[in-house]
């Protein structure tokens, strides 16, 4: 089964939100944002701003006609600021003209005075003066206390990743337009279309009844447009209630940057303790998250550091702690992983930093402590069809891990500008939301009198091809041709009360509940079919390829005949369908449940050769034994390994966001931020399709794919400290992600070691 998408993506006809034809008498909105990072708003001056051409109205927290809020999670998050501003870029006014030039000219006459206050961009200072998002959270297993008692090498360090840019192609936007008595209409590149009506509701003071949010695709969202997609919507419904008029609001590429929060860049203190055979007995972690300057979905995020604070590894004692720190960066938020990349970049430098004091590879730890069948997560969760063993296994003799080994070794001996490195990546990701309550979908399918489908589901639509997992179901169950079928855009009229396409499990929700809905139709049909040829209950019946078989043996009652006939005997040829994950709960007060309806696994091996006078490196060979249960879909899951590899290795090794001091973010284009490109991907990556049992809980055994291969990209780190340290083994970079070319430099000579272990802290410099 093709992408549905791939034919028109490629003749550029497929519809984004900019390509909506305009309407007649839109507004185009431009956002003046703060160009502070903290302070107290002395005076905000528009008037000069609403004289300028084309300009109709200027909006401020003070035309607001219901609450000026919009946290998630917790309600500390203005639409627009009001009293203070807590970052720079801050939504402080909207500008509504005739042409998006003429606003955007406006925007620039704006005067706003603030009085500054401190600004804090590190969360271990936020942490030291109690500026916290919430109050901090700790996971236990175990006795830590008598677990490092026992060990007999004990290492602690610290390790540090930094954010990253979702750079997703579509920027965030929003199109509104005012329907009769006072209702909404809003197109928005979202992957919460509830989220957006439930906020737009709060924001205007009325009904969710009365805003309709529609979704057709997402020119990517990769979490970015989980939660911040909403202020962007709500600010044109805003613009469409107030005027009457349609608004249209789409972020410029730097404002999108400069506004909107990224992946969270946390700092965080291990300690590691082992036993003589490399048993890790006992691990120790505390997690300083940086939040940025409101919760947005930072408590969730953190919540899943802590759930993969362990990776693919069981570790009897374990006691990880995790601080949200408010800051005054823009509210950080979700991105591919959400959180599990962070937990797992500190326990693999943990094991790297055990591994190279003990001398051996770091894989030998690695193996040593693979989760098995049984293992007790340190959430109370107990392993169920544990792949970790056995993906590793089939990496390490599928890809020829000795030989691999061999090579590098050889290389490295005779080589010595240009240096090459290994290593491995296991992983192991949990799905479901974490909120147990999230984990629910609905799914209407209508089937019209000529046989044609519709189907709406709350999946979004965002590239990773969900709309093609959807027809699958729908035309596997209902046995009929996938060309009959048409997935509905993601409507709020349609599938209400959704939760976002998010924590891959979009595929899993809503499918299990398109499979419901066909199964239901299916079973009506066949009451149907029963009484139309006399047969004594459906057991015998089956629909194939558009055939009725009774018995295995076709009838004279092709698909469109039957619908026919069913719809003239009046039965419903509309399904609704209700999913909810079963078994799955969490206690927060214990820390302890059965969060997950199941695991996700694998192992990567990285090689990577670096060229010892520059720095630069290029990523031979990145393979991977990947446990997909029974893809549905190969090609399509094939892609979301590749680009979540990539993304990974991006934020592992290039992507580096620089704030100065003052909280202004300076990497705000592509000059300034580099994201990987075709040369920077590996030059080959291979992907071996694991024949896993998969899990009941999985649409179809097909199991989720979205964020975990994100995940193998953190190899990419440790693939370059290995070749750094084939230059020189006395090397001892810091656990500071990403390792960018210039960071490689600086730790392959001394002289430059100081440099590099602060090559993090660069706004002075600049
Ligand atoms: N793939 C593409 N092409 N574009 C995206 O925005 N988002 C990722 C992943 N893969 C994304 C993507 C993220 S963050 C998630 S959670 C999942 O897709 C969401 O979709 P799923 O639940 O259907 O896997
Ligand atoms: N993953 C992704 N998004 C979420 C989650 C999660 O676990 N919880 C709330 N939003
Ligand atoms: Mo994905 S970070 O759960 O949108």
């Amino acid at each position: 089964m093709r992408n549905i998408d791939a034919f028109n993506h490629v003749r550029g006809e497929s519809v984004y939100l900019d390509d909506i034809a305009e309407r007649q008498g839109t507004l185009h909105a431009w956002v003046f944002g703060s160009q502070v990072a903290h302070g107290k708003i002395l005076s905000l001056d528009t008037s000069a701003a609403e004289n300028m051409p084309g300009v109709y109205r200027i909006l401020t927290a003070a035309d607001i006609p219901g609450e000026n809020q919009i946290g998630g999670i917790i309600a500390d998050e203005p639409l627009l600021a009001e009293g203070e501003v807590h970052f720079w870029g801050q939504p402080v006014a909207i500008v509504l003209a005739e042409t998006e030039a003429q606003a955007q000219e406006a925007a620039h006459k704006i005067v706003l005075e603030v009085e500054k206050l401190p600004v804090i961009i590190d969360p271990r200072e936020a942490q030291k003066v109690g500026s916290l998002i919430m109050q901090p959270r700790t996971f236990h297993l175990g006795d830590p206390e008598t677990g490092f008692a026992e060990c007999e090498y004990i290492f602690e360090g610290v390790a540090e990743n930094g954010g990253q840019e979702h750079l997703y192609i579509e920027t965030q936007g929003a199109y509104a337009w005012p329907k009769e008595t006072g209702s909404i209409y809003v197109a928005s590149s979202t992957q919460g279309p509830t989220a957006v009506q439930r906020h737009t509701a709060h924001v205007l003071g009325i009904g969710m009844s009365r805003i309709e949010v529609d979704v057709t695709r997402l020119g990517g969202g990769f979490g970015g447009k989980e939660d911040q997609a909403t202020p962007w919507a709500v600010m044109a419904c805003l613009g469409a209630f107030l005027t009457k008029r349609p608004v249209k609001l789409v972020l410029h590429r730097m404002e999108d940057m400069r506004m909107t929060g990224k992946r969270h860049p946390y700092s965080s203190d291990f300690k590691i303790g082992l036993d003589k055979d490399f048993k890790i007995k006992a691990y120790e972690v505390t997690f300083y998250q940086n939040a940025g300057a409101a919760a947005d979905l930072s408590p969730a995020v953190m919540e899943r550091t802590l759930f993969h604070a362990t990776n693919s590894y069981f570790i009897p004692n374990v006691r990880a702690t995790a601080y949200s720190c408010k800051t005054n960066l823009p509210p950080n938020t979700a991105f591919r992983g959400f959180g599990g990349p962070q937990g797992m970049f500190v326990i693999e430098s943990a094991i790297a930093f055990a591994a190279e004091k003990l001398g051996v590879a770091a894989s030998v730890i690695q193996k040593a402590n693979l989760l098995k069948e049984g293992d007790e997560f340190p959430y109370g969760q107990h392993t169920e069809g544990c792949e970790a063993e056995n993906c590793w296994q089939t990496a390490e003799s599928r890809y020829n891990l000795e030989q691999l080994r061999e090579e590098v070794n050889a290389f490295n001996r005779e080589n010595t500008l240009l240096k090459k490195g290994m290593a491995l990546m296991p992983i192991c990701f949990g799905i479901s939301f974490t909120k147990t309550a999230m984990n629910q979908a609905r799914a209407l399918v209508h089937i019209y009198t000529d046989g044609s489908v519709g189907v709406s589901t709350g999946a979004v639509e965002m590239g990773q091809a969900v709309n093609t997992k959807m027809l699958q179901v729908a035309a596997q169950v209902l046995g009929i041709n996938p060309n009959r079928i048409r997935i509905e855009t993601t409507n709020t009229t349609r599938v209400a009360n959704t939760s976002p396409s998010a924590a891959s499990a979009t595929a899993d929700l809503n499918g299990k509940a398109v499979q419901m809905a066909c199964e239901n139709l299916l079973e009506r049909l066949k009451a149907h079919i029963a009484i139309q040829l006399n047969l004594e209950g459906n057991a015998a019946i089956e629909i194939q390829e558009e055939q009725v078989l009774v018995n295995g043996k076709t009838v004279d009652l092709p698909w469109e005949k039957l619908v026919f006939s069913a719809y003239w005997s009046r039965l419903s040829l509309s399904e609704n369908a209700h999913y909810a994950t079963p078994d799955i709960h969490f206690n927060p007060e214990k820390e302890k449940g059965y969060p997950f309806a199941y695991h996700v696994y694998g192992t990567a091996i990285f090689t990577v050769t670096v060229d010892c006078l520059r720095g630069t490196y290029d990523f031979d060979s990145v393979k991977i034994a990947h446990d997909f249960g029974s893809s549905m879909n190969t090609n399509v899951d094939l892609g979301q390994i590749e680009g979540g590899l990539v993304q990974g290795i991006g934020w592992m090794t290039l992507e580096e966001l620089i704030f100065n001091q003052e909280g202004r973010l300076l990497s705000n284009a592509l000059s300034t931020y580099k994201v990987p490109d075709i040369y920077s991907v590996p030059k080959e990556v291979e992907v071996h399709f694991m024949d896993t049992p998969g899990s009941p809980r999985a649409i179809f055994g097909s199991k989720a794919v979205g964020e975990p291969p994100l995940m193998y990209g953190i190899g990419a780190f440790f693939a370059l400290r290995n070749a750094i340290k084939a230059f020189r083994p006395e090397a001892e970079p810091a656990f500071v992600a990403p390792m960018t070319p210039e960071k490689v430099l600086l730790n392959l000579y001394p002289e430059f070691e100081a440099a590099a272990q602060t090559a993090s802290v660069k706004e002075n410099a600049l």
